[in-house]
């Protein structure tokens, strides 16, 4: 049957969505898949009423008009076709990273202590009761839109306000300084990790789509420290109600080795800067391969 690939939208990750579902077509159209472009959810919702499509491919990034946050999974639902990636509880869930961090902390999964900060929040305050270095984002967005490290308390107001740029709810975290390392899942299965080693200070958006010199080593880790990320990432995957495929995000602390869950991310990049075809590749999948055993899982 046919298969719309859903790109694009109105998210602030649009463009990255652009790129991750062009690559995604021409490796489906590469299978011999009648696989069609879609930008935006109204324009799935009309196609999904006319009966255009059997079964959908997610690669639209991010929330407001996005397809990380649950609407457009309840969408597809309603309309009874399958889809790849998380359901709406998972993605809704992973889409907000405050209470993704309530759970895994139920659960005893690590995480960096956090405030989440509201209107008339005392942002020094709660700098204060973290301890600086901490991370201010918007608990909504990806690709790092919004986010700013603050070292020092003068630049807090800065920060804060870069983040209330975009909507919903703020989330101060304690700055985990050490390694960037991502583990992507693969139905039941955790990839083999990525460590970033970005040539700035951070890995940003520019380091994550633009720069040529971000370095990565997959696996991240070696022996037990690998063994030991994959099952926490995918403890936290499976925690925040995700299935398919997605990516969990994890800091290495320098001085104890000890890691800490960032986030999940439920449509994750697929552009050629991104992590999870690099995973995959590691294990032999190339790009096309991948984008096939995604979409079978729509079959299950
Ligand atoms: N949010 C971007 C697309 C990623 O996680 O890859
Ligand atoms: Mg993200």
């Amino acid at each position: 049957g046919r298969v719309a690939v859903l790109l694009g939208g109105t998210s602030s990750e649009r463009e990255v969505s652009l790129d991750s579902g062009r690559n995604v077509l021409e490796a489906l159209r590469g299978r011999g898949v009648d696989a069609q472009p879609v930008d935006g959810i109204p324009a799935l919702a009309k196609a999904l009423a006319a009966g255009q499509f059997d079964r959908v491919f997610n690669v639209l990034h991010g929330h407001n008009g996005g397809g990380e946050d649950g609407i457009v999974q309840g969408l597809m639902d309603a309309f009874g076709v399958p889809y790849t990636g998380s359901d709406v509880l998972g993605s809704a869930l992973s889409m907000d990273k405050i209470r993704t961090k309530q759970v895994w902390l139920s659960l005893g999964l690590p995480t960096p202590r956090y405030v989440r900060l509201g209107k008339g929040s005392d942002v020094h305050a709660a700098a204060r009761e973290l301890g600086l270095p901490v991370i201010v984002k918007p608990a909504n967005e990806g690709s790092s839109v919004g986010v700013s490290r603050v070292f020092d308390d003068a630049q807090l107001d800065d920060a804060v306000a870069l983040a209330a740029r975009y909507e919903g709810e703020l989330l101060m975290e304690q700055l985990i300084e050490g390694d960037e390392l991502t583990v992507a899942v693969l139905g039941a299965q955790a990839l083999p990790s990525i460590r970033i080693v970005p040539k700035g200070q951070w890995y940003d958006y520019n380091a994550k789509y633009i720069a040529e010199d971000t370095q990565y080593l997959c696996p991240g880790l070696e022996g037990e420290a690998e063994a030991e990320i994959r099952r926490i990432a995918l403890a936290a995957f499976q925690a925040a109600g995700c299935a398919g495929w997605g990516r969990v995000d994890v800091m290495r602390d320098r001085a104890s080795g000890q890691f800490y869950l960032l986030e999940v991310n439920t449509a994750p990049g697929m552009t050629s800067h991104s992590l999870v075809p690099k995973a995959a590749r590691q294990l032999g999948v190339e790009f096309d391969e991948l984008c096939w055993r995604i979409l079978e899982q729509t079959v299950a």
